[in-house]
């Protein structure tokens, strides 16, 4: 993920409520457009020179077929995921994902990208990633994404895409992962 942000025409389960992430004061919440400026400083904090310009934050906060939630400590904003649905192609594609550095470790990411499936109702879900992002890849590999593809030079620097793919079973629980314990 990372690049310009595009949508596409689909829609997908609304995420109404607010979930709470057991065993935590986090909670998971879809994110609105009065969040754009908790976005654009996390985004600038998480990706440097892949951080999206205002215009990409916007779409992503705004178009009506994006799935896009927030992790929210008391009131701060500390984790964001945002989904593009492609029905045309059967396809959700994970746009962005980032948690502020001192959150990360505790299952916020994780939890967003369950949050966020759950909400799909595609058959398949992909995002692609930096080639060097070891530790998104190991929260991919462990969130049962598996490698399809590689985009070569897809990224600013010259870095390989890796795309990875999940396809969600019907039957698997929808229950939140509950975040480490607070040390
Ligand atoms: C990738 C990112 C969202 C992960 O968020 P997080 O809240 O730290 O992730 P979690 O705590 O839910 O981690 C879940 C699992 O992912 C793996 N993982 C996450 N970070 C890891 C790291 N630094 N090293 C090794 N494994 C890691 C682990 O398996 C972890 O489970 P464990 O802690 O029980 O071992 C976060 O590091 C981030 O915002 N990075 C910068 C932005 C970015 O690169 N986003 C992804 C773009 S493709």
């Amino acid at each position: 993920m990372k690049k310009g942000f595009r949508a596409f025409q689909s829609t997908g389960k609304r995420m109404s409520e607010i979930k709470n992430i057991p065993g935590s004061g986090v909670t998971i919440q879809p994110a609105v457009l009065r969040d754009f400026k908790a976005i654009y400083q996390m985004e600038r904090i998480c990706f440097k020179q892949d951080a999206w310009p205002l215009l990409d934050i916007l779409g992503v906060l705004t178009i009506p077929q994006v799935i896009r939630l927030k992790a929210v400590e008391g009131d701060k904003l500390i984790g964001f995921i945002a989904a593009d649905l492609r029905r045309s192609q059967g396809t959700a594609w994970i746009a962005t994902l980032a948690v502020l550095p001192s959150y990360r470790r505790k299952g916020v990411g994780a939890a967003l990208l369950r949050s966020c499936e759950d909400q799909i109702s595609l058959p398949r879900v992909r995002l692609s990633v930096r080639k060097t992002n070891y530790s998104a890849i190991q929260l991919y590999l462990k969130s049962g994404y598996q490698q399809v593809d590689i985009w070569k030079s897809y990224y600013r620097g010259g870095d390989d895409a890796l795309i990875f793919e999940k396809i969600p079973e019907p039957e698997e629980s929808s229950v939140t992962p509950e975040l480490h314990p607070t040390s």
